[in-house]
């Protein structure tokens, strides 16, 4: 079965052409970065517009890098959400044209689905696992007992990993997106030079917070008077550190009901933008080996926003006897829990 996938959901206009036996024909990113870097983040309005002008280019150079002829395809795998609405319709259209035009079956994927099930394109993970999803949209720890049965065991109550990564990277003046600035800045600095808060630490809580590790970060800067490189490091380091020690308690809390549920599985499994952090990535398989998990990861290309994540979750589905009708209506909240075909 060849599938081709389309993600529009945020900034990056990503077109990909994958087989049934995993291959990757073609994995192809837009990113719109340098459109929206100016405005600190992403513009939903030019998102939109930009993947309207970009994705039939993009779409021309997947289909020439894979050498396939689209008559060829047997589905289209779009993203239908969540996301910000403008880029989610482009995509879901885009996608519903194609497969009408050539008569191929159509599939709404779930983007946060795309990013649970990733893994399992690189390596033989087999379900049940423990998912920690962190982007730039979402945190969130979930028991992924097959596809389709996902479980929320814990969630942010305010921002994403990602998007505490972006506001420091924007308060250090570091440019956007903040992650990779901020894991760059981290290797020259002192993890103990600054102590940052780690909220809702409690014994049983699986949920994050991580607008108080904002806050404290800017009152930290506020309080210096001038940012050196050196201090910038610094800051950097000692916010990922927390991050880290945070994203490792809860993970620990988790395995409780994790096990309870699932003894015999020992599979964790880390996703989305912020996976592709080697600090946060180490220290988390490091701590979880110590009681007999094991971490998998995608390729930090396949951590970030991409279509070979939606057209394996096409694969997955398809497979499943999944499929969506033309009249599927683009939704920019969607949850995990909550996807039915
Ligand atoms: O999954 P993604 O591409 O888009 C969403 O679905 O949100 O995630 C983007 C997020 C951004 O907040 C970006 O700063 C963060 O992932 N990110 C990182 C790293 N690379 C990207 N955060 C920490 N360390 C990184 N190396
Ligand atoms: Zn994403």
């Amino acid at each position: 079965m060849l599938v081709l996938g389309i993600e529009t959901s945020c900034d990056e206009t990503a077109v990909a052409i994958i087989d049934d036996k995993k291959k990757i024909y073609s994995n192809k990113i837009y990113s719109q970065i340098d459109l929206h870097k100016k405005f600190g983040g992403v513009v939903p309005e030019i998102a939109a517009r930009s993947h309207v002008e970009l994705l039939p280019h993009v779409l021309e150079e997947a289909i020439k890098e894979a050498k396939v002829d689209l008559k060829n395809i047997d589905a289209v795998a779009a993203t239908g959400g969540p996301g910000l609405i403008g880029g989610v319709m482009v995509g879901v259209m885009y996608g519903k044209t194609i497969a009408s035009a050539l008569n191929k079956k159509f599939i709404a994927i779930n983007h946060l689905e795309g990013h649970a099930l990733i893994p399992r394109v690189t390596e033989n993970i087999d379900y049940p696992y423990l998912l920690l999803l962190i982007s730039g949209g979402h945190c969130q720890i979930v028991i992924v007992e097959k596809l389709g049965k996902y479980e929320i065991i814990g969630k942010t109550i305010d921002d994403a990993v990602g998007e505490a990564f972006d506001k420091t990277a924007k308060l250090l003046d570091l440019g956007y997106p903040g992650g990779p600035i901020v894991e760059k800045y981290a290797e020259n600095g002192d993890e103990k030079a600054f102590t940052f808060p780690k909220p809702l630490l409690k014994k049983g809580e699986c949920n994050f917070s991580f607008s108080g590790l904002k806050t404290a970060v800017r009152n930290q800067i506020n309080k210096l008077d001038k940012l050196s490189e050196k201090t910038k490091s610094d800051i950097c380091v000692s916010f990922q550190y927390t991050v880290s020690e945070i994203i490792n308690h809860k993970i620990m809390e988790s395995f409780k009901l994790f096990n309870s549920k699932f003894p015999h599985s020992k599979n964790v499994v880390i996703s989305g933008g912020v996976a592709a952090n080697k600090y946060i990535r180490k220290k988390l398989s490091e701590n979880i080996s110590t009681l007999g998990y094991k971490l998998f990861y995608p390729p930090i290309n396949l951590c970030t926003d991409n279509a070979v994540m939606i057209a394996y979750a096409g694969i997955e589905r398809l497979n499943n006897g999944d499929y969506s009708n033309l009249d599927f209506e683009p939704k920019s909240r969607w949850s995990l829990d909550n996807i039915t075909y």
